[in-house]
């Protein structure tokens, strides 16, 4: 019988992970070209700053650092970045989990994915939250919210 595969209990379990997906990510048809082609990133510091986002993420050490928003949202107008992609990326990143790590950490970054695949796609495709109704607000917060609303979206 197969032995249970073991859960993401540290760094060396995080940087697997990664490697792996950016593997699976680099042939596929679907993403691979927007890393290579479009972003034409460097993967010499791509790997280790995903390292430590999702150490970051699981842990709370990592000491990662950055806007992944403002990233993504700056790739947008360059390919599509629309649920078709944020789908099939989370369907890469759980299967490569599933493949390699089984336990609480795996299901809890799984989840995390979850969560940021669906704030990262709504906010770069402009789809306003839908737990969110300005009718809701106090007047003070309206007037915050009107201002915020009228001024040109900051970069990062
Ligand atoms: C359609 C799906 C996605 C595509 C095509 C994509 C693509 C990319 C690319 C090309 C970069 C590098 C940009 C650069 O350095 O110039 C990047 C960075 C990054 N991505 Fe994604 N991404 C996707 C979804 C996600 C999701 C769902 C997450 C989070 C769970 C994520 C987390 C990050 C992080 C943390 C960075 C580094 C940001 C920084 O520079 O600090 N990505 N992504």
């Amino acid at each position: 019988m197969k032995s249970p595969l073991p859960d993401l209990v540290d760094r060396a379990g995080i940087e697997h992970l990664v490697n792996s997906f950016y593997e699976t990510v680099r042939e596929d048809e679907t993403l691979g070209f927007i890393f290579d082609k479009v972003a034409e990133i460097n993967w010499e510091t791509h790997l280790p700053k995903m390292y430590s986002f999702w150490e970051t993420v699981l842990f709370r050490s990592g000491g990662y650092k950055g806007n992944p928003l403002a990233v993504h949202a700056k790739l947008a107008p360059k390919t599509e970045m629309g649920k078709k992609q944020f789908d099939h990326w989370l369907k890469l990143f759980e299967e490569t989990v599933d493949d390699n790590f089984s336990g609480e950490n795996a299901g809890h970054i799984k989840r995390c994915a979850a969560d940021m695949a669906n704030v990262i796609h709504g906010k770069i495709n402009n789809i306003p939250d839908p737990k969110f109704d300005p009718a809701n607000l106090t007047p003070d917060q309206r007037a915050r919210y009107a201002k915020y609303k009228s001024q040109p979206e900051q970069e990062s």
